[in-house]
């Protein structure tokens, strides 16, 4: 690929998703873009360049985009957010929100959906305790390819190997040939939506909870700090964010702060205030 077409596509994607591709990422641009090439029947990856100049958009651009994303997920990933989601923020919000008896989840990135599933399968695992109350979580990624997938809710057997606990593959998954189906109880409680997160969330609505994890490792500095005040704007006074494990909002933004002894979960900020820390009690 010619040094100009990488420049070239490198500024395409970071202006369309956000994801930054430092020279040192050629190798990873190679190996995602050559199959593209050869399923638009393009002689190779400066072919695509060409057309991307040339005003190609559509289902050729998304294509392209979709396969410079790292759609990595797992079941239950990093174990312990999930745990702090069902002892400590279901609790509380199950409390806050007795009257209203609504709650709101956001699966940012939800990739390939094993994220949003999770959550629905701790709900789904409290249903006595939401008897009554309207309940929904949305997942929204950029990447059709990934959501796709997700709508299908078809696992591999390594793919459910990864995280999530034999009584659950058992309650929510029937095997479908060689793979997973996840139970349609679990997957109707999960919509899942294309979304940018370079864009305006405002349609979502308001959220309780925002797991943004591990997308913003992808973005720079300005682009975390504005997706991260988008996302403050989409959220209750007293709601709950969680970043990946990578991932922080110390140094990026004061429009949320560290839950304390909880990490990777942030609480939204008092609007104008210097970030207080939120006593523990907060849990
Ligand atoms: C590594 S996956 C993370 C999945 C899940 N949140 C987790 O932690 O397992 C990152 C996801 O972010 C999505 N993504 C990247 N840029 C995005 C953007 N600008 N808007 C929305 N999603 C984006 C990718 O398509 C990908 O599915």
């Amino acid at each position: 690929m010619k040094p100009e077409s990488f420049a070239f596509l490198s500024k395409w994607l970071y202006e369309r998703t956000g994801l930054v591709l430092g020279p040192d990422k050629l190798y990873l641009v190679e190996s995602r873009l050559s199959p593209v090439a050869r399923r638009f029947n393009l002689a190779g990856l400066d072919a695509i360049v060409v057309e991307i100049k040339s005003g190609r958009g559509g289902d050729f651009a998304t294509e392209v985009s979709d396969a410079m994303m790292t759609n990595e997920s797992f079941f239950y990933r990093d174990v312990k957010p999930f745990e702090q989601f069902k002892d400590l923020v279901l609790p509380k919000l199950l409390q806050a929100r007795a009257g209203a008896r609504r709650l709101r989840v956001w699966s940012a990135a939800a990739s390939t959906g094993q994220e949003p599933y999770t959550l629905a399968m701790i709900i789904k695992e409290m249903e006595a305790k939401f008897s009554g109350w309207k309940v929904e979580i949305i997942g929204t990624d950029i990447s059709r390819e990934a959501l796709e997938r997700a709508k299908a809710g078809l696992y591999t057997q390594f793919e459910v190997q990864r995280g999530l606990p034999i009584q659950m593959l058992m309650k929510y998954f029937k095997p479908q040939g060689d793979r997973w189906l996840i139970s349609d109880a679990v997957k109707q409680m999960v919509q899942l939506r294309e979304f940018n997160l370079l864009t305006d969330p405002g349609l979502l609505g308001q959220f309780d909870v925002v797991f943004c994890r591990n997308v913003l490792i992808y973005f720079d500095q300005p682009t975390k700090a504005a997706v991260l005040a988008r996302i403050a704007k989409q959220m209750s006074a007293d709601g709950f964010l969680y970043l990946g494990g990578a991932e922080t909002v110390l140094g990026v933004t004061d429009r949320f702060v560290p839950i304390q002894g909880q990490r990777g979960i942030y609480g939204v900020a008092a609007s104008g205030q210097a970030a207080p820390v939120p006593k523990v009690a907060r849990a």
